[in-house]
């Protein structure tokens, strides 16, 4: 069993809160919030304040993946009751051991997230400072893409280090994910599947949740 966390990237803005209050009466796990900057990647989601107007109304904590140069800039921004995990891009860090610090120290749990041809060994010298590890399954920047399978090798790898070094971090899968190939994500040994269309778009959003879980 998977903990899944459906991305609002996919819910209908003109009625956020609606489709917020919804999807976290069906059994998920966190609500993941992403954040692009027109930089980092080629689109402009939204900001913190649109972030903090769900304070009231989601009842499950936030994973934030910011996809944003210079991360370190707006962390604080991103930290409120709500949030559990900061994740940021280790292609946008310049040192990713001060990012990690400095989320850690703002009082979330500390993520970083790879791109889909950024090789899984980057981060084995960050390994410990580590709290998530995000692999991405779709180039990061837009909702509704098709998966690609070079994550699972990625997350074999990191399931197969947590081990070895006696870990504690979780790893979560990103872009492309649905209950019809959730299981290969589990299978390859997964905690948490990030899933926005297949979520926010499903006839009976129930029972995405329950197939995307296993
Ligand atoms: C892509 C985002 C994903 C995306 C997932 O840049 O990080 O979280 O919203 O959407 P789906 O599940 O539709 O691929
Ligand atoms: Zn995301």
């Amino acid at each position: 069993m998977a903990k899944v966390a459906p991305s609002i990237l996919a819910a209908d803005f003109s009625r956020l809160g609606e489709d917020i209050r919804d999807v976290c009466g069906r059994g998920i796990d966190y609500l993941h919030i992403d954040i692009m900057d027109g930089m980092f990647v080629p689109n402009i989601s939204f900001g913190p304040d649109v972030m903090k107007s769900l304070n009231g109304i989601a009842s499950v904590p936030y994973d934030v993946h910011l996809m944003i140069n210079a991360p370190d800039r707006y962390i604080e921004k991103f930290i409120t009751d709500n949030t559990e995990f900061i994740t940021v891009h280790y292609e946008a860090c310049d040192d990713l051991a001060y990012t990690l610090k400095h989320i850690r120290s703002a009082g979330a749990k500390a993520g970083v997230s790879i791109k889909p041809g950024t090789a899984p060994e980057v981060l084995d010298d960050h390994l410990k400072d580590i709290d998530l590890i995000l692999v991405m399954s779709v180039e990061p920047g837009f909702g509704g893409q098709k998966f690609m399978d070079s994550c699972l090798d990625k997350i074999a790898y990191y399931k197969m280090k947590r081990e070895e070094l006696g870990l504690g971090y979780v790893i979560e899968v990103d872009g492309g994910v649905g209950s019809a190939n959730a299981h290969l994500v589990r299978d390859a040994g997964v905690d948490i599947i990030v899933a926005g269309s297949a979520v926010f778009k499903a006839a009976d959003r129930t029972a995405e949740v329950e197939g995307i879980r296993g």
